[in-house]
């Protein structure tokens, strides 16, 4: 193992705050406790300016220069087993809307919302990208009807929800056809485990998904899962103590919604 691959993660853990204008991710601890009353909050907007400067370039490879990196190479092969021509898609933490970029590129013809609870993520989306339809919304009560989007697309948003199962519902009830969940952090050998660490240097609460919970909780909502690939390599086990993976699901929506919770 080289040398930079050692000291990324011992410099992450104990200057998580210096090292987080550097890295994307940084000071990952179990005790969330440990970041205060009310750290957790929505992201403002120098996060959203810095993650802006980590995906735009992302994009681009991906798009102007054909060499998209594992996860968004994912991505793509998980939208196009959901078919090749998309009439709508709904992405739930669409953040500053890279990845309307995409859906864009791929499916020229479908209609694309994203939605994000963070104001400043969602002005960053508009300012980007002025003609595409953008809200400030939560994934627990989406503003849209049963049925209503062929396709509900995650991008590594429900592995910062508390209440994900809520949102899994949420997902359930408005999609028509197909769930994305893209970004999916899984371990085999814990149950779900919280944990906060700092994102684009904003202390940010995280999940690591038991499988057989995350499964289970699928099948309640009536679920099933067509497709499983695996994303870019996002370890746990050197942060938290878990052994994780990451990976991108299609699910398809078989049966009316209930309640997981
Ligand atoms: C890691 S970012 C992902 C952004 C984008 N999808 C991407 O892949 O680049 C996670 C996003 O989820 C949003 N988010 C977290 N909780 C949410 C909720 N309850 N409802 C809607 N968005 C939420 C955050 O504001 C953040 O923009």
């Amino acid at each position: 193992m080289s040398l930079v691959s050692w000291a990324v993660p011992i410099a992450a853990q104990w200057m998580p705050k210096l090292s987080s204008r550097v890295l994307a991710s940084s000071g990952y601890t179990r005790d969330v406790d440990a970041f205060g009353d009310g750290a957790f909050e929505v992201w403002n907007e120098a996060t959203a300016e810095r993650q802006d400067r980590a995906w735009r370039p992302l994009v681009a490879e991906a798009l102007e220069r054909g060499r998209p990196r594992a996860d968004i190479e994912a991505l793509r092969s998980a939208l196009h087993a959901c078919g090749d021509t998309l009439e709508s898609v709904l992405e739930v933490g669409c953040g500053g809307g890279y990845l309307s970029e995409l859906v864009d590129a791929w499916y020229p013809d479908s209609r694309y919302v994203g939605i994000d609870i963070s104001e400043a993520m969602i002005a960053n989306a508009r300012r980007h990208f002025p003609g595409r339809d953008f809200r400030t919304a939560s994934a627990y009560d989406l503003p849209f009807d049963d049925d209503e989007m062929e396709l509900v697309l995650d991008g590594v948003a429900l592995i910062h929800m508390p209440d994900w199962k809520r949102a899994l519902a949420e997902y359930a009830r408005v999609a028509k056809g197909r769930i994305v969940l893209h970004g999916l952090t899984l371990t085999d050998e814990a149950a779900t485990t919280r944990f906060g660490k700092y994102a684009y240097g904003q202390p940010t609460l995280e999940f690591v998904f038991g499988r057989t919970e995350f499964e289970q909780t699928c099948e309640q909502l009536g679920l099933v899962r067509e497709l499983s690939l695996p994303g870019l390599e996002y370890d746990l086990r050197r942060y938290i103590g878990i052994p994780s993976v990451s990976e991108s699901w299609v699910l398809h929506v078989e049966a009316p919604a209930r309640d997981a919770s």
